[in-house]
């Protein structure tokens, strides 16, 4: 079983090749967590994978949760892996999300990660669409490769995306993450059409729509994105951080192999 979370389609784009490469269910950590069907059992599988994007440097809140929450049952000789797509680097997360697969009593085989657009659109510009074909196509190829080295039960750690400082990075940005999920920074505009993308995208379901506009209705959310990203009319804007950094102008991005809605 491959177990994913996404917001832009980034690493449901990984997920479905690993399993559809593997013949092994693709499950969503998002949807799984909101029909509290928490027991897995990957026994009889023989490969178990998380596939999520590294989030200020760290694990997504919503990937802890669903980790904290689950039963997995696995073997001695189940090849558990993990990949995690990033914008730039994986900081500390690899160490961050054994610590909490260890908790649960199961051990992790192997570490691999794919660097992909990055969607944090507060500091990062989407690039052209040419640019944005060729990291697809780069991301297709690195899969393929995940892919061999999974069917080889290949152990170890395979990412290509460290930074010799991680330790520290982690250390200095994961803190923020728990600020900057609140959701009172997210503004909507007149664009606004209230055509319910944004609340049917949702993975923890705290967008409604209410008076024709998205109302985010807890404090806090996970960050991924996927309502500002998917917005038809651009009219979700996220900011400002450090009084600067803001989403405007930015542009939008949803992976082209997404699905249309999660
Ligand atoms: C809130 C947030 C924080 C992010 N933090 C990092 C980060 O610390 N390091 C990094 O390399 N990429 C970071 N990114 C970029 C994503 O990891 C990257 O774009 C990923 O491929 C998105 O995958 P998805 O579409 O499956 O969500 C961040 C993205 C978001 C939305």
């Amino acid at each position: 079983m491959v177990f994913y979370f996404s917001g832009s389609g980034n690493s449901y784009y990984v997920a479905n090749m690993l399993s559809v490469g593997l013949d092994t269910p693709l499950i969503s950590m998002a949807d799984a967590l909101k029909k509290r069907e928490m027991n897995f059992d990957a026994r009889a599988d023989g490969t178990c994978g998380f596939v999520f994007p590294v989030h200020f440097w760290g694990v997504p809140y919503l990937v802890t949760e669903f980790i904290n929450n689950m039963q997995l049952k696995t073997n001695d000789d189940t090849y558990v892996y993990v990949v995690f797509t990033c914008g730039g680097d994986t900081g500390n997360a690899p160490k961050e999300f054994e610590k909490l697969l260890k908790n649960i009593h199961v051990k992790l085989s192997a570490v691999f990660s794919i660097q992909q657009i990055d969607i944090f659109v507060p500091i990062f510009k989407i690039p052209d669409k040419d640019k944005r074909d060729k990291e697809v196509l780069k991301a297709k190829i690195e899969t393929e490769n995940i892919l061999n080295h999974i069917k080889a039960q290949e152990k170890g750690d395979f990412n290509t995306n460290k930074n010799k400082f991680a330790l520290l990075e982690t250390k200095l940005l994961y803190p923020m993450y728990s600020y900057y999920r609140n959701t009172s920074k997210f503004r909507v505009s007149d664009m606004c059409t209230a055509c319910k993308k944004c609340e049917k995208i949702c993975p923890l379901g705290v967008i409604e729509i209410i008076d024709n506009k998205p109302v985010w209705k807890q404090k806090k959310c996970t960050l991924c994105f996927a309502c500002l990203h998917i917005c038809p009319a651009q009219a979700i804007n996220y900011g400002k951080m450090l009084f600067v950094f803001d989403s405007k102008n930015k542009g939008r991005y949803r992976n082209p192999y997404a699905p249309k809605g999660y």
